[in-house]
This record gives C-alpha cells, structure tokens and sequence, in this order.
C-alpha cells in the first residue's frame, strides 16, 4: 500500500493541482483511499490533513473504506430521472438494505449514485462492476444481483 502511494505522489510530483490526480491514481490501485495515504499526500503537497480529508470526502467518488465485492452505481441524472431511477434507487436499498454510498454488512455490494452513464436515450441506466445496463426495472435489478449473488456463492 505505501509503495502504491508513494509510485502515485512521484507521478504527479511538480503538478499543478497534482490532488485530485493522485487520489485517483490511488483508488485506482487500492480501491479505496486510507487514513495512511492522507497524511502522506498531506506531506508531500504541503497541504494539511484537514484540507486532504476535505477533498476526498467532498467527492462522493472517493471511499474511504474498501468498496463492496460488486460497485453498483444508479444514473440520477436528469434523464434517468425522467424515467423512475429514483424508484429504482429506493427498490435497490429495500433490496439490498444499504442506503447509497454504503455497503451491504456482508460486503458484497457497493451502492452508489452516478451521474450519466451515456445510455440516456435508453434510461434508467445503471452499472455494475462497470458493466452497463439500460432500460432497468426492478425486476431486471433483481435478476442481476440474485445473478452475482449465485455467482459468489
Ligand atoms: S442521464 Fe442516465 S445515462 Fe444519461
């Protein structure tokens, strides 16, 4: 993990606005961005814990703790809108009984909000595991996660 980080602050060592770049580059790696990685970049950027911390929990984006063994990210923007996403958002919490941005107690999956996934003229969209699907309903919703749940087990 430290060597993660450490590869992530040199790459984007001298950048301008090298923050948002290296907390990328860090989820990208570990999947999620630890209290450790903070008070490194913190350091290395000559910026406070504080101001580091405020970023990464600004941005829905970044975790600070491991993601769900599946990521599921639910369209809200406006033509998902248009077409029921928020139903499908409160179909999916009662489903999987874990509120946006959480994770089921059994860490298998990951919800979240995402906004467009370019399947507008195909809306409600959703990803899973950054597969996309359009034209979602509850029941479509369903299927796939008794699909994963199958596919874990
Ligand atoms: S608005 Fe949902 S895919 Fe574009």
């Amino acid at each position: 993990m430290l060597a993660t980080i450490e590869h992530a602050l040199a790459r984007h060592a001298g950048e301008l606005g090298a923050l948002l770049p290296i907390l990328h580059d860090i989820q990208d790696e570990i999947g999620h961005i630890p209290e450790q990685a903070v008070a490194h970049i913190a350091r290395a950027l000559n910026l406070s814990r504080a101001e580091v911390h405020g970023v990464v929990t600004y941005y829905h984006h970044f975790r600070t703790v491991p993601a769900g063994r599946h990521v599921i990210r639910i369209c809200q923007a406006e033509a998902c809108q248009s077409m029921g996403s928020e139903a499908l958002v409160a179909h999916a919490q009662r489903h999987l009984g874990c509120a946006v941005h959480a994770t089921t107690p059994d860490g298998a999956f990951s919800l979240e909000a995402v906004y467009c996934l370019g399947l507008c003229a195909s809306s409600p969209a959703l990803s899973i595991n950054d597969a996309v699907h359009a034209r979602m309903t509850p029941q479509r919703f369903d299927a796939l996660v008794a699909n994963l749940v199958k596919s874990d087990s």
